[in-house]
């Protein structure tokens, strides 16, 4: 079976199997058979790889690809729909019918899969979490777990550390750690590795990169859309356990690690373990004056009314699910002692943005007249929509007169590289194929990060203040800004 040629952006794969789990799903229809439909395309998948869609629905082949047809008519970009590539990427996908909860479902994909032990297989379980453990025991009890398979898990990874571990102890009691990928998508996209790059493929600011000279630092994950036909899902969830315990908390340790002592997948999670066992735990008065949660109610965003979160179908009518999250996080190290970190995350906000905003100290000492004093220098690493560093410093206005004024030196990636970057999803795949856990959460990571989550969750729950309301199309609830204008700071794109 051929393997394709490398090219500079992509290695190459000998022939893989995946067995995707959930395969009519949200996930599944909207970002999976996407990514898997770019990487045939972009020559990645040999062939002779195989896509083994599965779900409960009694479909053909036929009848699952032309929905999938429907969906990529939505979600691929115009152009990459044609014929030939829609042809060849049918030709990798078979569909099955299978109950994960029913044993002897799984004698089909057995029958499917027979004489293909040899293939690295990757199993994703695009699925709700509590059929983790009946798809694993199943896959076991029909011998479908071969040394080459891999389980892909996505998140949210349990309800709560208990949970978590519950789900870790039976799919670890089947894979080994080794064959175990916790997916983030947020750690395969193209911003976030270039944040890596940034801190340690420069010497510039590594320096910088402590108390001291940063003076505080932001990660915001705004999103505009709202429910998006997840209720079912998110009013069990909430913002804190769908977004913070993992693409924010990810980010974070990201940020704030120290430098490993190589690229490989065990030190670099190494050194994030440890950023999350030194978050200093928000437990009692904390959850009051560190956190914020809010829910949105009607309002305009990008000029369309939108219900409010209660009134969407399928949210319980007294929900206090949050649908935004703010917290003022502090770490408990020599380099972070007394550096604030502020997450902010929700729905139906003003902007579609991900980005962290590092701010460094104010100078020392100013010579310049008073009221003229410089603005801080700020980093700002933008994820989303657009990947893009911004230096912002502070320079000279032309003319005799000293008029200072802060102006950004910025990269934009689409302008300064002809490549194209690759979604999360394509990424992670691939890594998946290719045996690199690097961008996956271990499972000590998870069970740290669920045991800093869980004492906001139950600090919550004791209170008898439901989440506070914002209008859909803003910044989210005032007590947002509350939070970190009472340290004199304000949210980087609210600051005027
Ligand atoms: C998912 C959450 O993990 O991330 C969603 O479950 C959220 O609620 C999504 O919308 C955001 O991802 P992205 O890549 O669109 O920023």
């Amino acid at each position: 079976m051929a393997k394709p040629q490398a090219t500079p952006n992509h290695t190459p794969l000998d022939p893989f199997d995946i067995i995707l789990f959930g395969a009519t799903g949200d996930l599944a229809m909207r970002k999976l058979m996407r990514a898997m439909y770019r990487r045939i395309a972009a020559g990645q998948i040999p062939k002779g790889s195989r896509i083994f869609a599965l779900a409960r629905s009694d479909l053909t082949t036929e009848k699952y690809l032309a929905q999938v047809y429907e969906h990529f008519k939505q979600f691929l970009s115009e152009g990459e729909l044609a014929p030939a590539q829609w042809d060849t990427f049918c030709g990798f996908v078979q569909y099955i019918s299978v109950n994960a909860t029913v044993a002897s479902d799984f004698e089909k994909l057995a029958a499917a899969l027979k004489g293909r032990e040899d293939l690295v297989r990757v199993v994703f379980l695009s699925m709700a979490p509590s059929l983790f453990t009946a798809t694993c025991a199943n896959l076991s009890g029909a011998h479908l777990v071969t040394p080459k398979t891999r389980v892909v898990l996505e998140k949210p990874l349990g309800t709560d550390r208990a949970s978590a571990a519950a789900i870790n102890d039976l799919v670890g009691s089947i894979f080994s750690e080794q064959q175990i990928y916790r997916i983030d998508h947020y750690l395969g996209k193209e911003a976030v590795q270039n944040l890596i790059a940034l801190r340690f493929g420069n010497t510039l600011f590594e320096p910088l990169w402590r108390r001291g000279r940063i003076c505080h630092v932001q990660i915001t994950v705004a999103e505009q859309v709202g429910l998006e036909g997840r209720a079912d899902f998110y009013d069990q969830t909430g913002a804190l356990r769908d977004m913070v315990q993992s693409h924010l908390l990810q980010l974070l340790s990201i940020i704030a690690m120290e430098p490993p002592v190589a690229g490989d997948a065990d030190a670099v999670r190494n050194e994030k373990l440890k950023v999350l066992h030194a978050l200093k735990p928000i437990t009692g008065n904390a959850v009051e004056t560190h956190t914020v949660r809010g829910q949105y109610k009607s309002g305009t965003v990008k000029g369309k009314s939108i219900p409010g979160y209660l009134q969407e179908q399928g949210v319980a009518a007294d929900s206090r699910t949050e649908t935004f999250v703010a917290l003022k996080v502090e770490i408990e190290t020599w380099r972070w002692a007394g550096v604030p970190f502020y997450l902010r995350t929700g729905k139906a906000l003003q902007e579609q943005i991900a980005e962290i905003v590092v701010t460094f100290d104010q100078v020392p000492h100013s010579i310049f007249e008073a009221g003229k004093v410089p603005r801080q220098n700020q980093l700002v690493i933008q994820l989303q929509p657009d990947e893009s560093i911004t230096l912002c410093i502070v320079a000279k206005t032309p003319g005799e007169v000293m008029r200072l004024k802060p102006v950004n030196l910025s990269l934009h990636f689409t302008d300064t590289f002809k490549e194209k970057s690759i979604d999360a999803y394509e990424r992670l795949i691939v890594d998946v194929a290719k045996g690199n856990l690097t961008l996956f959460m271990r499972r000590d990571e998870l069970d740290a990060a669920w045991a800093w989550i869980d004492p906001i969750r139950e600090g919550w729950n004791q209170s008898d203040e439901p989440p506070r309301q914002y209008v859909a199309g803003t910044w989210g609830p005032a007590a947002s800004n509350a939070l970190i204008s009472r340290d004199g700071f304000s949210w980087h794109g609210e600051d005027g």
